[in-house]
């Protein structure tokens, strides 16, 4: 079973993908996390994030890897573990510039298919999660979701998973960047980010993670 979940920033797909797939006891894919190793990459490199050729180059020539024998997934890119350094503010205000490059964008993608064919063997279903999961990468899911909440709640999320992840945060700022992603992710001409016609909208403004996983656990259940 594919299940996609779709949405922008700190709409909570990543909580829910992991709590679904727990509950479901299959596997969950988090493909932001693509987007973010090749930032990380592009910018250790001294790369031009203007300079589409050279990313494109960049994303295939480093190694990248999805490791879920520790049990949660964690992002190695050219051996080294950079779960963590892929979670910075640089990393995710700079991403953009990866997301909007077509090439990269063909390598990420086949990359995640190859990834959720691996899991779905290993684990026999996986919770897909990003911008663009029901529309391009698995358009034919089983399931799609779409979560969406209000700018102000989604920024307060991500405030305050930066203040738990022992970064330094403001509000305002965290709140001026997630309409300017938005804004990105949504106007992009490659994959943007829109709701899939054949999905389930789900809004999470008044909902907690554990609400918004039980709710879509029932809807996977009558799938099947
Ligand atoms: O979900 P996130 O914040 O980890 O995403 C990081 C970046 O990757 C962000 O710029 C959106 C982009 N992205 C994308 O374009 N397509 C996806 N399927 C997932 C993320």
């Amino acid at each position: 079973m594919i299940i996609t979940i779709d949405g922008p920033a700190g709409a909570g797909k990543t909580t829910v993908a992991k709590g679904l797939a727990k509950k479901l006891g299959i596997s969950y894919l988090d493909t932001g996390a693509t987007y973010r190793a090749v930032t990380l990459a592009a910018i250790q490199a001294g790369i031009d994030l203007e300079d589409e050729k050279a990313l494109a180059e960049l994303a295939e020539r480093i190694d990248l890897r999805l490791d879920y024998s520790h049990g949660d997934m964690q992002v190695i890119l050219d051996g080294s573990d950079v779960s963590e350094q892929i979670r910075t503010s640089e990393v995710s205000e700079k991403s953009h510039y990866i997301a909007r490059c077509p090439k990269v964008r063909d390598i990420l993608v086949n990359l995640q298919r190859k990834i959720a064919k691996h899991l779905l063997q290993s684990t026999g279903g996986v919770v897909a999660e990003g911008r663009d999961q029901g529309t391009v990468v698995f358009p034919d899911a089983d399931l799609k979701f779409y979560l969406d909440a209000s700018c102000k709640v989604r920024a307060n999320r991500r405030y305050k998973e930066m203040l738990s992840r022992g970064q330094q945060a403001d509000y305002q700022q965290v709140l001026q960047a997630i309409r300017s992603r938005d804004e990105r992710d949504r106007s992009r001409e490659v994959a943007p980010l829109t709701k899939p016609p054949d999905a389930i909208e789900i809004d999470t403004t008044n909902m907690t993670a554990d609400e918004v996983i039980e709710k879509l656990y029932q809807y996977a259940r009558a799938v099947g």
